[in-house]
This record gives C-alpha cells, structure tokens and sequence, in this order.
C-alpha cells in the first residue's frame, strides 16, 4: 500500500475547495479574540461537538454560523494562507478556490474586503507555498437571483482577479435554470463557469447546468450515475465532476466511504477528480482524501495517477502550465513500481 510520503509526492490539484471551509475551530477562536466577537460554544470542545451532519443543510448552518469571525481583509488572508500552507502540506501543486461572497455581503462584510484579502494571499501563493492558484466566486442558489446579477455586475466593475464562477449551497429547491442571467453575463466577460450539481438533487440539475449554464465542470455530480444517458453524454464529452469523498460521507450522500461509487465512476470511464470540499469540517484535506482511498477502496498507483492527471486536465490552466504536471505524475507512477 502507498504511504503517506508517496501520496504526498505524487503532484496534486485541487478543483472543488471553498475557502471558508477551511477554518478550522482553532482560528475560529482566534479571530474571534481578535475582533472582539462573542461565540455561542463555551469552548473549542462544545464547538468541535457541532460537526456532526446529517444532510448539507444541517452543514451549511454552522459553516455560514462560523464566518462571523471573518470581519478585515487580514482575516480573509489568514484564512487563505492556513489554507494554502496545509495545501503545501498535502503536496497540492494549483488550487482552484471557491468563495461565496453573499454569504458576507449579507453580514455586512464588504464585496473588497472578502475578494481583497483573499486575493492578496493568492497573489504571494506560487512564491510563498509553490501553489499556482486561481478564484472562483460562487452564487448561493437559495438566496435571490436578483442578488447575484447584482454581485456579478459589481465583481465586473471592480476588475475582480477571478477566472470564473460557481453556483453552491442548498441545492434541492433551488434549480441552475434559475441562475441563467447570471451565468451568461459571466461567460460573456470571459469567465468560466461551473456549479454545484447532483450533490443532493437529482441528475436533471446535472443536464440543467450543461446546457443552460453551459459549465465546463460539474462540483460533486455523484447522483449522476442514477441517468445512464447522463452518464453516457459526461463520459463522450469527458466533462470533469469534481467529486468529494470526505464530504459525501460526513452530509450522508452516502452510507460509508467503502461505499462510494468513485471506483464504478471510473470504470465507466468518468472524467473523475479528488478534492476536499471544506476540509476543517469533513475530516481531512486532500491528502487525508487520497489516502483512505488508498486503505478503504484499495486505490493504487495507478488509480491515483489517473485522478491526479485527471485535475490538471480538468483545471483552468493552460497547456503550457498542465505539460510538465502531467509528466511530473507520469514520472511518479514510474518511481512507485
Ligand atoms: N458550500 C460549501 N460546501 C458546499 C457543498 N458541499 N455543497 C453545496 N454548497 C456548499
Ligand atoms: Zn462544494
């Protein structure tokens, strides 16, 4: 079995990372020290026994419960380069990383505040941790249309450093074909478009992203597998599904990660990837991802390179920039027998 070394060095990217899902509850209390806020738990141990899920929901309460700490653009940066420090950690060479404005905006957090600060962090990334970096700004569905068409304008305004947006949080109630102002005005900017699909809602939401929002990658996608026409058009047109073991068993997607359909998803021939959704609340970064593959599905190698090469086909980087991760990966699957 590949240990925790060889996985650390095999090149890794990450595609489906929310920023905000990366504090963890010692920088919780940290930030909430410094900016003077009162927290509900009396301690670290009664904040860390709320992270017990039993649908996204039931996440997605405490994750937007927790940012009220994040207040300056100095939060939002310590956040970011915890993150990207971890990622190093995990041997994670480009990240591609969610954050969800609104969810500030509407704590009355500004829209520069929160793309400030985060974007100063990426922007020291490649010379601080070695990780090429890219921001996507995501749309909470269950909150306005209205909403977002504004954010989208005022991120255009503002020259925001992104290359592209995403559409996240409760999904059951809350269809794509809802969001498709916003994701043409973006495409018209040039951005790239992704979304948050078959999570929990069922694969019509998948088809309504591929051809309403025309994303070139779908966030999760697992319930993709219940529509083998589905499945048949994503494997022929080889579109990414940025699949989250870690999450889908802490918000029972499913039963147990020995349960996971991520070896039938690649036996089919499904442009799968690894990623690590919002790891301070669903046990592990993508590291901790790979590995229990490697101990609880029996992933080798050769499973592993084939997820990792898949990343950086399905990342946003340019030929160029993929080239030499991808003969990095194939130099690594030759190093391991
Ligand atoms: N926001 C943060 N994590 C999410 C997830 N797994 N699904 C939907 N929205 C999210
Ligand atoms: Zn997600």
């Amino acid at each position: 079995m590949l240990t925790p070394a060889q996985i650390h060095d095999l090149p890794k990217v990450e595609l489906h990372l929310h920023i905000e899902g990366t504090l963890e509850p010692e920088l919780i209390l940290q930030l909430a020290e410094r900016n003077g806020i009162r927290l509900p738990w009396a301690d670290i141990d009664e904040l860390r026994q709320q992270y017990e899920f039993t649908d996204l929901q039931s996440f997605l309460n405490l994750y937007y419960a927790n940012m009220a700490v994040l207040q300056t653009e100095e939060d939002f940066a310590d956040l970011t380069r915890a993150y990207l420090r971890r990622a190093q950690a995990a041997g994670v060479r480009h990240a591609e990383i969610f954050m969800d404005p609104q969810a500030h905006t509407v704590r009355g957090v500004s829209l520069s505040t929160c793309m400030n600060g985060v974007a100063a962090a990426l922007a020291e990334s490649e010379a601080e941790f070695g990780i090429s970096s890219a921001l996507i700004v995501t749309f909470l569905r269950d909150r306005p249309v209205a909403e977002a068409l504004t954010m989208m304008q005022d991120l255009i305004d503002m020259r925001a450093p992104i290359a592209g947006i995403g559409l996240d949080s409760a999904e059951v109630g809350h269809p794509p074909i809802d969001f498709v102002e916003v994701f043409s005005l973006a495409r018209e900017r040039g951005l790239r478009c992704v979304a948050h699909a078959g999570e929990e809602g069922p694969p019509e939401y998948v088809w309504q992203a591929l051809e309403l929002l025309q994303v070139s990658r779908i966030d999760h996608g697992i319930r993709s597998l219940e529509d083998d026409a589905l499945v048949e058009h994503l494997v022929t047109h080889q579109i990414p599904l940025t699949v989250c073991p870690f999450s889908n068993v802490r918000l029972r997607v499913i039963d147990t990660l020995a349960d996971h359909p991520l070896p039938a998803m690649l036996a089919r021939g499904l442009a799968v990837t690894v990623n690590s959704d919002d790891p301070a609340y669903f046990g592990g970064y993508l590291d901790d991802n790979f590995i229990a593959l490697t101990r609880t599905l029996g992933f080798g190698a050769g499973e592993l390179a084939t997820l990792a090469r898949n990343a950086v086909r399905a990342s946003f980087l340019k030929a160029d920039a993929q080239a030499p991760l991808l003969a990095q990966i194939e130099d690594w699957l030759t190093a391991q027998v």
